[in-house]
């Protein structure tokens, strides 16, 4: 098995039925996968299992996720805090012992602070449709659910490679993976959903509006159909995180039910 896919199996099996949840999603990894050149880190515990998963860019930042049975592990922490000492920006869960150990090493907070969000699957989200929304079906879909995500991120490198890539993992469900046109059409907004197993909590990553078709409802209606199409798999709640400056983003899933959990900063050198 791939490391991505161990990572996967392991995040799966970390994930609690209710919000909250680990820094990393099984879906995250998931998504990273569209890049060619990923691989999460991981470490493993005595025994050979996944203690902890990291998933980053080079020596630049690393978001991690700790096993639940190794948060308080210090002998684990500082074999991490060593792994990681050329990293610039670690990202690690609260309450944590690796993250008493960063800090401890003398990383400080960063500027910009990060916002978790939470959504309950509700009994509405069992029946709720919206005609407007569906998975992707067929390469024209694909193509354009590529155009939205490259004119809604900036820089935005997304292709149908990267795309094809990520679909491939096994953390990906094409149910949740869903596209909005307008009436005449257009493609217009684009969320993608994963669930790591049935009763855990969903995450929503990435989610895009084209800016020629913004301030029409259209994200919000593909974030609420997402959720909604999760909730029908099994998904307990869905789980989302944005940058606390993007205005758009945290006013996007206040207005889509989502309640504020936490804000927290990355760790910096
Ligand atoms: C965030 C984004 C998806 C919103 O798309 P959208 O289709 O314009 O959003 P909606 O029209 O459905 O608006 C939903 C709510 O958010 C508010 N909103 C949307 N963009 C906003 C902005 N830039 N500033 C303030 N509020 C904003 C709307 O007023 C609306 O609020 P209301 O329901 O209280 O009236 C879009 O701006 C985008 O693609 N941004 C870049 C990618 C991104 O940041 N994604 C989300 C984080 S991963």
């Amino acid at each position: 098995m791939s490391t991505s896919e161990r990572a996967i199996s392991a995040l799966a099996a970390w994930e609690p039925e209710g919000g909250g949840g680990t820094n990393v999603h099984a879906g995250d990894v998931g998504w990273a996968t569209r890049n060619e050149d990923f691989e999460p880190r991981i470490w493993e515990n005595d025994s050979g299992e996944i203690a902890a998963v990291g998933i980053g860019s080079g020596d630049e930042d690393i978001t991690l996720s700790v096993a639940p049975d190794h948060r308080q592990d210090h002998v684990l922490a500082a074999r991490i805090r060593s792994d990681l000492a050329s990293v610039k920006v670690v990202d690690t869960p609260d309450g944590t012992a690796l993250r008493e150990a960063l800090l401890a090493d003398g990383r400080r907070l960063g500027d910009d602070p990060w916002q978790a969000f939470y959504r309950p699957t509700t009994s509405e989200d069992l029946d709720l449709l919206d005609d407007a929304v569906a998975p992707l079906a067929g390469a024209d879909d694909v193509a354009a659910r590529v155009a939205v995500q490259r004119a809604g991120f900036e820089g935005s490198t997304f292709t149908v490679e990267r795309w094809e890539r990520a679909a491939a993992s096994s953390a990906y469900d094409g149910r949740f993976d869903l596209l909005l046109r307008t009436p005449t059409g257009a493609p217009a907004a684009v969320a993608t959903g994963w669930m790591s197993r049935p009763g855990a909590c969903g995450l929503l990553e990435p989610v895009a509006t084209d800016p020629e078709h913004r301030g029409h409802g259209y994200g919000r209606r593909v974030v609420l159909a997402t959720c909604r199409a999760l909730a029908r798999a099994g998904a307990s709640g869905v789980r989302v995180v944005t940058p606390a400056r993007n205005e758009g983003g945290v006013r996007l899933y206040l207005s889509s039910g989502f309640q504020t959990v936490t804000q927290w900063r990355f760790l910096v050198k």
